[in-house]
């Protein structure tokens, strides 16, 4: 019987890991280049911690959490998302300090949804945070690094929408209004909105169910109960945005799916991904840290949805990295120099060469076959005469020309010839 992998969980093969590599690299590099560093957390944490701070009544703690109890009755939930596990690392590892401190993330995240283009259910994400200030700077310095990172990745077309939902008074005003407006159309909600409005009503405000959407439409926006001070805040991050010369929308109906935001939240589309065209997603969430008894900090971040992202790419057919040839191939002409072939690549690779040794019995004839199909630059032939007067064949893939050279000068030939 055929074992197949998990539904909406899926293999990244060679040729599309190489993107990746590529990707993941690029945001590694973007994000140290502004003092950011990497922190990776397990991908087990208690589902209290998401249920905490997700929120009870959202899509990802109410169905689509991969939650079980372990075998000492405890419940553990695959994490759907990268900043709840930091939050709790930045509390338990006591980081706290004079400065804000900036984290960065890359890696597998479980939501258990229905599976389309550009939604699994393992995906991944690339990642950051910045713990310890409520200051705009970071709400617009976060967008920066973003799209400094899209750019470095030659991504053009994304759009990026923003909101602000205020701070917790000014939400829990919000969600007296929205009560209030929705009451009386409640029969005209579907069944879990119904739960929402007496449970955690601005949850109704991410209800996919065109019924509810059309009694929504004109319901109370989060920017009507701003506060002087969140819409302070919030102009100054359309000010600071503007000054930085990026492009944004503002979206009054914004709602992100998890609870624990304040004030700013923004989101990345891509025309090229279809029903599922958010590639990132972020936004301020000041009470977190605090909710999980930590000092009252304010924090920031963002993540990307790198499956999204590189699809995003390839919709705008930037080419990526491209199967890097060979600069040597060791052929042998039988089995009795496979000793010598074997150990002579070592210093080779030593000395940063980039070379394989064929040691299937191939004829030389498929060997110089394979070794154009891997591109490589040079190919070495070990034959049993050469070797005897300790020398190999040094064949120029690129002029054709063959030449003989000293086993020990193999290394510097080759390097010389790159
Ligand atoms: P999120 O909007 O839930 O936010 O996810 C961020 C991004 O992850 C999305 O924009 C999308 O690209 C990707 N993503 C989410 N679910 C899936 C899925 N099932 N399949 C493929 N990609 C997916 C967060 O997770 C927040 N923790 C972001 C954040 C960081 N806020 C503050 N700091």
């Amino acid at each position: 019987m055929a074992i197949h992998s998990i539904k909406g969980m899926r293999d990244i093969l060679p040729e599309e890991a190489r993107l990746w590599q590529f990707v993941e690299r690029t945001a590694r590099e973007v994000f140290e280049s502004s003092g950011y560093e990497e922190i990776r957390t397990p991908i087990l944490e208690e589902t209290a911690l998401f249920r905490k701070s997700i929120g009870e009544g959202t899509d990802i703690v109410s169905k689509e959490m991969y939650t079980f109890t372990d075998k000492g009755g405890r419940s553990l939930t695959l994490r759907p998302e990268g900043t709840a596990p930091i939050v709790r690392s930045y509390i338990e590892n006591r980081m706290a300090a004079d400065d804000v401190v900036k984290l960065y993330y890359v890696g597998p995240m479980f939501r258990s949804e229905r599976p389309q283009k550009g939604r699994s259910r393992q995906f991944h994400q690339i990642g950051m945070e910045v713990i310890g200030s409520s200051s705009p700077y970071f709400d617009a310095g976060a967008i920066f690094l973003m799209t400094n990172l899209f750019k470095k990745l030659a991504l053009s077309d994304f759009k990026i929408k923003i909101c602000s939902l205020g701070c917790a008074k000014d939400k829990e005003k919000l969600a007296k209004e929205l009560g209030a407006y929705l009451t009386p159309e409640k029969n005209r909600l579907c069944p879990d909105c119904k739960t929402r409005l007496k449970k955690n009503v601005l949850r109704t405000l991410d209800c996919k169910v065109e019924s509810c959407r059309s009694v929504l439409r004109n319901s109370p926006k989060a920017k009507d109960f701003l506060c002087g001070s969140c819409g302070g805040h919030y102009k100054k991050v359309k000010d600071l945005l503007a000054e930085l010369k990026i492009d944004f929308t503002e979206d009054a109906n914004m709602v992100r799916g998890l609870d624990y935001y304040t004030n700013t939240v923004f989101e990345v589309t891509h025309p090229g991904l279809g029903a599922q065209d958010a590639i990132a997603a972020g936004g301020r969430y000041d009470n977190l840290v605090e909710d999980f008894g930590g000092k009252k900090t304010g924090a920031f971040g963002f993540a990307l949805g790198t499956e999204r992202l590189l699809m995003a790419l390839s919709s705008e057919k930037k080419a990526g990295p491209q199967k890097k040839g060979l600069d040597l191939y060791v052929a042998t002409t039988g089995d009795k120099m496979y000793t010598e072939a074997f150990k002579a690549v070592i210093p080779l690779r030593e000395n940063g060469i980039f070379c394989e040794v064929n040691f299937q019995g191939r004829s030389l004839k498929s060997q110089m076959r394979q070794a154009n199909k891997k591109e490589a630059r040079f190919v070495a032939i070990f034959g049993d005469e050469e070797l005897k007067r300790g020398e190999v064949a040094l064949r120029d893939m690129k002029t054709s020309e063959q030449r003989n050279v000293k086993l020990s000068d193999l290394a510097k030939e080759v390097r010389e010839g790159l």
